[in-house]
């Protein structure tokens, strides 16, 4: 991860993903994908990230989506009143100005002239996008209830102040899915989709005690919905440690009667207005959580490593190859046959593969582990007697060895 436009002195509350951090994104995104994806009654969709503005009228967001805001009469600095302790400046222990509430939307103009009817907002969430296709989708594939609409796309938000890395940016990614469901049904799908976002979280490999439920009290819910649980990490941000990670939410009717109200289009399935059920994820948040929850400091065989345990279906490379020597010809060629041949088979694999014959093979071994690669194949002398090579787990850094016909199995199991 890269501070954004950090040539010029950055910009507050962007970040920018490197090589590695691109695939770990993208790993993510297809674990998410996969998990929505599969009950055929869940639709894919990606709708623009500029709407018309009447979106954001009938959504409660021009109102409503906004944080309490204080200025220091001193040193000019904002703040979020409701994250201050103290009712003075935190930076200078200047007098504090009065709140306003500070839309966090941020606005633009579509075409040349700005006023006030071009203006248009960067979404603050991808969820409008699927309500406002809701009949689209309806019309065309005529699901029953219960269906679901899931989207992942940008979002944008003028956060007051941004911080902690990825935890609060400006520009962020969500992974949202609405579900449509028969009003009398809420409650159980409500815990269904609970169980089953917590379930996804561990089966990627978050520790069981880094993470938990938190019901809303009433008083903390947003402006459109009845019941929420967040899921939590321990991003170790405050004193109870947990922050939200994913916000799962009732929102009931709110969103359908609003546009009905706003459009005069109907939204019914068989003559109902369906409930909604919306789990909403971060994937900037995930990306820091799967980040955080696989970092380990530790010693193996008398040596001190820095390991990324990530899930292998995570990380961003899963097979590294390597020469035991790089000055041996033999060995080099030999493991670069072995290097290409599972390049040939990475899109069955998903996976992207590595090379590296620079230093020595621990060093080698420790660069992978870092980067949170789960397996290295080692080309020696052996292999060049038996076609055997060694095969090195990250966690264990145990070997094995595997005939290199049966490579491809052997990682495609492993990975399944
Ligand atoms: N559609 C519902 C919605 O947007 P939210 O709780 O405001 O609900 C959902 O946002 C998720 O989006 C959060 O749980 C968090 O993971 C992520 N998120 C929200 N604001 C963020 C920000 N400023 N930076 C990074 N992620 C953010």
């Amino acid at each position: 991860m890269f501070p954004g436009s950090e040539i010029y002195g950055g910009l507050a509350g962007t970040w920018d993903y490197g090589p590695l951090g691109v695939r770990l994104k993208e790993n993510i995104k297809r674990e998410w994908w996969r998990h929505m994806m599969r009950e055929d009654y869940i639709y894919p969709l990606d709708a623009a990230i500029l709407m018309n503005s009447k979106t954001w009228e009938a959504s409660g967001h021009v109102e409503h989506f906004s944080d309490p805001m204080v200025d220091c009469k001193k040193c000019k600095k904002r703040f979020r009143e409701d994250e201050l302790k103290a009712k003075k400046c935190p930076e200078c222990g200047g007098g504090l100005t009065g709140v306003r509430q500070f839309n966090m939307m941020f606005k633009t103009h579509a075409g040349p002239v700005e006023d006030s009817s071009s203006v248009v907002y960067l979404r603050p969430e991808t969820a409008q996008g699927i309500f406002a296709n809701f009949k689209n989708v309806v019309d065309s594939f005529h699901p029953s209830l219960p269906f679901g609409i899931a989207q992942v796309g940008k979002a944008f938000r003028n956060e007051i102040t941004p911080r902690n890395f990825l935890f609060r940016a400006r520009e962020f990614e969500q992974m949202e899915l609405e579900y449509f469901c028969h009003p009398e049904k809420t409650d159980e799908y409500f815990d269904d989709i609970r169980k089953m976002r917590m379930d996804w979280f561990l089966s990627l490999g978050i520790r069981k005690d880094n993470i938990r439920f938190r019901n809303h009290a009433k008083d903390e819910l947003a402006h459109y919905s009845s019941v929420a649980t967040d899921i939590e990490y321990r991003f170790g941000l405050n004193e109870s440690g947990f922050s939200e990670l994913e916000g799962i939410a009732n929102r009931g009717d709110f969103d359908l009667q609003n546009y009905f109200k706003a459009s005069g289009i109907e939204f019914k399935i068989d003559g109902i207005v369906p409930h909604v059920i919306e789990p909403s994820l971060g994937l900037d948040r995930a990306f820091l959580a799967f980040l955080m929850d696989a970092y380990c400091e530790e010693e193996i065989k008398e040596q001190k490593r820095v390991v990324l345990k990530l899930h292998p279906r995570l990380a961003p490379i899963k097979v590294a190859v390597f020469p035991l020597l790089a000055n041996k010809p033999q060995l080099v060629e030999k493991a670069r046959s072995i290097y290409k041949a599972l390049q040939t088979t990475s899109y069955q694999l998903q996976a992207k593969i590595a090379w590296d014959d620079r230093g020595n093979i621990g060093k080698r071994y420790f660069a992978q582990d870092e980067i949170g690669t789960p397996w290295c194949v080692t080309v020696d002398f052996q292999t060049l007697e038996d076609d055997t090579v060694t095969i090195r787990d990250r966690d264990t850094a145990k070997q094995e060895r595997v005939i290199i016909k049966s490579l491809v199995e052997y990682f495609l199991e492993l990975l399944a």
